[in-house]
């Protein structure tokens, strides 16, 4: 399914026949996100402002890692008018509907509207989660709606807000990176201490600045003059919280709410923002060890070394980011433990060892990602906002552009499912194909797969920039650019695992120096090393 159609709902709720309409509506529009709802409890979220970038777009990625139970799509949900008043269903109630809305993309957690104003999610920890409580807002329900209304990034911060807390929000704690073509913000949520309401804050984030939050709160101080930026209950909850107002403490959300520092375990959290810390602003020699996360922590925001220097690629790349070049690489760290082949993979693992979990790093990508993407903002460029989307894994996946302005979005990206592998057109199973064979040498095959995610991300790089000089806006030239684009990737992206599988068939590198001879890899001296004695 591409595109789904959002339905009047009725103005005269009193008549059963409406009402029945109205919930049959109802479930066919909903149905389809039934299945893929996002149940994720980890996912990776950057954003760069309009300084840090090389082109004045603000851009942001986000990636939704599962646990293997969701297969990764895109959908489109268009615009629509209601005659108010009216409601629109929420996943534990209704809200008030408002007279029209904006067509969006989403992968379940929404991303971008026709407005260019797009949201990057990830769960956090939090004191409260009001599970029995009133409220009946999730963090889905908030995106969406958010999506739905919004011509800002400032406008969607305070529909978001303000939902939470007058409807009140049951789920995880939740951070969203809010971002339009000017501004970028980082947004907190969590339930509030009644389970009726919701505490949150939002912080900008400076234009020439980068931020990430990967599943732990970051905004530290809020800053009390602006009181459009937070809950009216922050100052309340805070001093029930033993916070002393009139004093120069000051109001930090992370130490206030978060609860027992990182999701899972130590440096969970915070070593992903280290990573991007590391790469992009090394000069800021910030130590990649700390007692606690919570009381120690790093900056919410950072200038990069080089200032307008990020763009699409170097996000992509930090999406793909597995500690390479540091001492937490994860096809070194712990010693051996990726393989003979240095497999970045560290699998799920149920097994203790010394009755305790085992707690390998967690890089920023992973293979239980349902969808990774960027998304890019720009008051500059005449096709509007952009989001680069890769199902599945952002190691094996091929990011292909996508407008929220397109009209219809290719199968491939949009009908995956978990238990049919369609070779010829589904993009899920094209990344978690390759993901499995280049566990076969992880090393040599990542590498080869990088080249190639270049060489084909930069023709969609390409194409873009060609539609910009033409483009006039016509949705369907649009349409049947990026369609065709996004098949083609899939095509290509299929024929890379074929590759690679003759390519290192057997222990050997074919083609490596010596067309048509095999030439031995053998194993990595240091594993080897450690097995022969
Ligand atoms: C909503 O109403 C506006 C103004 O009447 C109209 O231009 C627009 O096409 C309508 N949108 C939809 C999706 O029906
Ligand atoms: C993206 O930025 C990197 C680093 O600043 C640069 O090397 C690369 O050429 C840029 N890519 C494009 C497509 O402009
Ligand atoms: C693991 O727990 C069991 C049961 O409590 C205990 O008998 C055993 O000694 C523990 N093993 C280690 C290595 O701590
Ligand atoms: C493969 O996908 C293309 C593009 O969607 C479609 O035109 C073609 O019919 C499909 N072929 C098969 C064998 O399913």
């Amino acid at each position: 399914m591409g595109a789904l159609r959002s339905y009047p709902c009725s103005n005269h709720p009193h008549n059963p026949n409406l009402l029945l309409l109205a919930f049959t509506l109802l479930l066919l529009h909903f149905a389809p996100f039934a299945l893929l709802l996002p149940t994720a409890s980890a996912c990776s979220t950057i954003v760069a402002g309009r300084k840090a970038t090389d082109d004045g777009s603000v851009l942001f990625s986000h990636s939704n890692d599962g646990a293997g139970d969701v297969p990764g799509n895109i959908h489109l949900v268009v615009s629509a008018n209601y005659t108010t008043p009216c409601t629109r269903s929420v996943s534990r109630g209704s809200i008030p509907q408002v007279p029209s809305t904006f067509q969006y993309l989403t992968e379940g957690y929404a991303i971008m509207n026709e407005n260019q104003v797009g949201l990057g999610e990830s769960t956090c920890t939090g004191i409260y989660t009001a599970s029995s409580g009133g409220g009946i807002l999730n963090i889905v329900d908030l995106g969406q709606i958010a999506l739905e209304r919004s011509k800002t990034a400032l406008e969607a911060v305070k529909i978001l807000g303000q939902l939470a807390e007058e409807f009140g929000y049951y789920d995880n704690a939740e951070s969203l990176m809010v971002t339009d073509p000017t501004s970028a913000y980082i947004f907190h949520v969590l339930s509030d201490s009644t389970g009726n309401s919701a505490i949150w804050a939002a912080l900008k984030v400076p234009d020439d600045h980068v931020a990430t939050v990967m599943n732990a709160f970051v905004i530290r101080a809020v800053d009390l003059s602006q009181d459009e930026l937070f809950s009216t209950n922050l100052l309340s909850e805070a001093e029930t919280l033993g916070w002393q107002p009139n004093t120069n403490t000051p109001l930090d959300f992370t130490l206030l709410f978060s609860k027992d520092n990182e999701a899972t375990c130590k440096y969970s959290s915070g070593r992903r923002q280290w990573a991007v810390l590391n790469e992009l602003a090394p000069s800021l020699g910030v130590d990649p060890e700390y007692d606690d996360y919570v009381t120690s922590g790093y900056p919410a925001t950072f200038a990069p070394d080089i200032p307008n220097s990020i763009n699409v690629t170097v996000m992509s790349s930090l999406m793909r980011n597995t500690y390479e070049n540091t001492p937490f690489s994860m096809a070194l760290f712990p010693e051996l433990s990726g393989g003979p082949w240095k497999s970045p993979s560290r699998w799920t693992t149920p097994q203790a060892v010394d009755n305790a979990t085992v707690c390998w790093e967690r890089p920023i990508a992973t293979f239980k990602s349902i969808v990774s993407l960027v998304g890019s903002s720009s008051s500059e460029s005449n096709i509007g906002g952009t989001v680069w989307f890769g199902p599945h894994s952002a190691l094996t996946t091929i990011y292909v552009p996508f407008s929220p302005n397109m009209n219809h979005l290719p199968i491939s990206h949009t009908d995956n499912s978990l238990s049919s592998l369609n070779r010829n057109v589904s993009a899920f199973w094209a990344s978690r194909f390759l993901y499995q064979v280049s566990e076969i040498k992880s090393e040599f095959m990542l590498a080869d797969i990088r080249i190639a995610q270049s060489e084909l991300e930069a023709k969609s790089l390409k194409l873009q920039e060609q539609l910009a000089e033409t483009y006039d806006g016509d949705v369907q030239q649009l349409t049947d650019a990026y369609s065709r684009n996004a098949l083609d990737a899939v095509s290509a992206w299929w024929a890379i695992s074929d590759t690679l599988v003759m390519r290192y068939a057997d222990g050997y590198c074919n083609g490596c120096g010596h067309p048509d001879v095999g030439r031995d890899i053998g194993y990595d001296q240091d594993w080897l090393d450690s097995v022969v004695k």
